[in-house]
């Protein structure tokens, strides 16, 4: 899997980059690059952005300064990229990232994220440059950045050897291993802490009832359990 981030703050993944399933996936052969688009602006002064026709507060990431970006970084124009590569701009009203849009992306070699910044991106970079628009949730953050990160994150923890114990990422919430569904409580020691004891079936040793059991807590947590009173 190799995704690039466009983005006008390339430094905020430096620490992401540290993180260890993303290091373990980097050893992999996976890759996690940044693109400042102020590096590629054919503008004076890193110029990016400009004031938004028709008026208003705020201003808006240039399709031109995007393009420019985009044909470094690929050497095409990006109306082509966009027909060989996901290339996803991160939007508050675009499509909501969820498990399975997470498992789609974990399957695709290559992956572009753009983040825009300040009132977003002017329109025609959404349409004739990006094959999909992706929001992390319906509220507004300042900018892309933290949610290419959400995305980058949930992508590469899908990846093979991405997580040190292959068992964490088969069977997690909304998984289609539990058809869905979140996941069941987990416990670990003291067994009792203030009286608060942990559920004796998981203390059984008993292999098949506690695999009953934690796929009726997923399901009633999910509204779908035939007895609801276990959640
Ligand atoms: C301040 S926001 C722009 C909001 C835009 N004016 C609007 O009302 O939809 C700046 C940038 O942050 C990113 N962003 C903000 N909220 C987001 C969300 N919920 N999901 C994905 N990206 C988001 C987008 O890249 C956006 O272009």
């Amino acid at each position: 899997m190799r995704i690039d981030v466009f983005t006008l703050f390339p430094d905020w993944f430096d620490w992401f980059k540290t993180q260890r399933h993303v290091t373990n996936a980097m050893a992999l052969g996976s890759s996690l690059e940044c693109v400042d688009y102020r590096e590629h602006t054919p503008l004076n002064w890193g110029q990016v952005d400009d004031t938004p026709f028709g008026g208003g507060a705020g201003m808006v990431l240039r399709v031109d300064v995007v393009e420019a970006a985009l044909r470094a970084r690929y050497g095409e124009d990006p109306v082509a990229t966009r027909e060989r590569r996901r290339v996803i701009a991160l939007t508050p009203g675009g499509r909501m990232l969820d498990d399975g849009v997470v498992e789609e992306l974990a399957a695709e070699p290559e992956l572009t994220l753009l983040c825009g910044r300040y009132e977003g991106f002017d329109e025609r970079i959404l349409d004739h440059f990006c094959s999909d628009q992706l929001s992390i949730g319906r509220y507004v953050l300042a900018g892309g950045e933290l949610a290419a990160m959400v995305v980058c994150d949930a992508v590469l923890r899908k990846l093979p050897g991405a997580l040190g114990h292959v068992e964490s990422a088969r069977e997690e919430s909304f998984s289609a291993a539990l058809g869905g569904a979140p996941e069941y409580p987990h416990y670990t020691r003291p067994a009792d802490w203030r009286g608060w004891e942990v559920p004796g079936v998981l203390l059984s040793g008993h292999h098949a009832r506690i695999r009953d059991w934690r796929h009726e807590q997923s399901r009633a947590r999910a509204g779908t359990g035939e007895d609801d009173s276990l959640s």
